[in-house]
């Protein structure tokens, strides 16, 4: 695992962007695995601004409410649509997301899984992370292990999720089919953004602490090709920062992306 720290959210935003127009430009057939929320807003504004094409790509979202459909406005499938299809080239025969309003469940949850197979594995999988310590809705106790399912949420998600519904958190799903998080470790790459100081405490458990299930970010400690790019708020309550700033200024990786 690689953290990065950048000075503000503007600026690890900027950083993500980069990252994934290059596995794009290098990969113009790549698959991605893709995140909703407020912190991809931003991202998303500047992704579609890049020079890049998306014809070839294919998407795999990693959640969507469960009973709203594709068009409902708080729908996941509305979100990325207005947040990045519409503003790119992509061919939206090539997007994926969960189907929350399927009447099998079940069904749907391994239909997905098998979709992502056939379109050869997620080559670049993109995440934020929960208060809770969720990645794509894995909320605590998700096994390290679990695939595509349909999932309770936590009172901390529907909370955090409120925003998006009016400020009414009973109007906030209870229930989402998400990727799992042994789905999410398949990835090739996987890149975790976060900004702002309401996820301090919780980057900090998810990259310093134990793999826990009670902690579903955690489990990206497993995976050999894991970034975390946050910004100096998210970064403020990591221990081990003078090495990750060290690392950031010293791997030839990480070069073109010094200021
Ligand atoms: C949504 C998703 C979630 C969000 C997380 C952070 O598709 O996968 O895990 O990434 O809840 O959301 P924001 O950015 O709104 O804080």
């Amino acid at each position: 695992m690689e953290i990065i720290i950048r000075p503000d959210a503007g600026a690890a935003v900027e950083l993500v962007s980069r990252l994934l127009a290059m596995r794009i430009g290098n990969k113009p057939a790549c698959v991605l695995g893709l995140a909703t929320g407020r912190t991809m807003e931003q991202l998303y504004e500047q992704l579609s601004q890049q020079a890049i094409s998306w014809q070839r790509c294919h998407t795999f979202n990693l959640d969507e409410y469960i009973g709203l459909t594709p068009d409902d406005p708080q729908s996941y499938r509305h979100y990325m649509q207005q947040h990045l299809f519409s503003r790119t080239d992509i061919d939206l025969h090539n997007t994926h997301v969960p189907d929350g309003n399927a009447d099998d469940l079940k069904q749907a949850a391994i239909e997905y899984e098998q979709a992502i197979q056939a379109a050869g594995g997620i080559d670049v999988q993109l995440l934020g992370i929960g208060e809770a310590g969720h990645i794509g809705f894995n909320e605590p106790l998700s096994a390290i292990m679990s695939r595509t399912r349909d999932k309770c949420l936590t009172p901390t998600t529907r909370r955090q999720n409120a925003a998006m519904f009016g400020g009414d958190v009973e109007r906030v799903p209870g229930r989402a089919l998400t990727m799992g998080v042994g789905t999410i470790l398949d990835a090739g790459e996987i890149i975790l953004l976060a900004t702002g100081r309401s996820k301090a405490s919780i980057i900090a458990q998810a990259v310093e602490g134990p793999i826990t299930s009670m902690v579903s970010a955690s489990a990206l400690q497993l995976h050999p090709n894991c970034k975390v790019i946050v910004d100096d708020d998210a970064a403020s309550a990591l221990q081990g920062r003078e090495y990750y700033d060290f690392v950031f200024h010293n791997e030839p990786e990480w070069a073109e992306f010094r200021d």
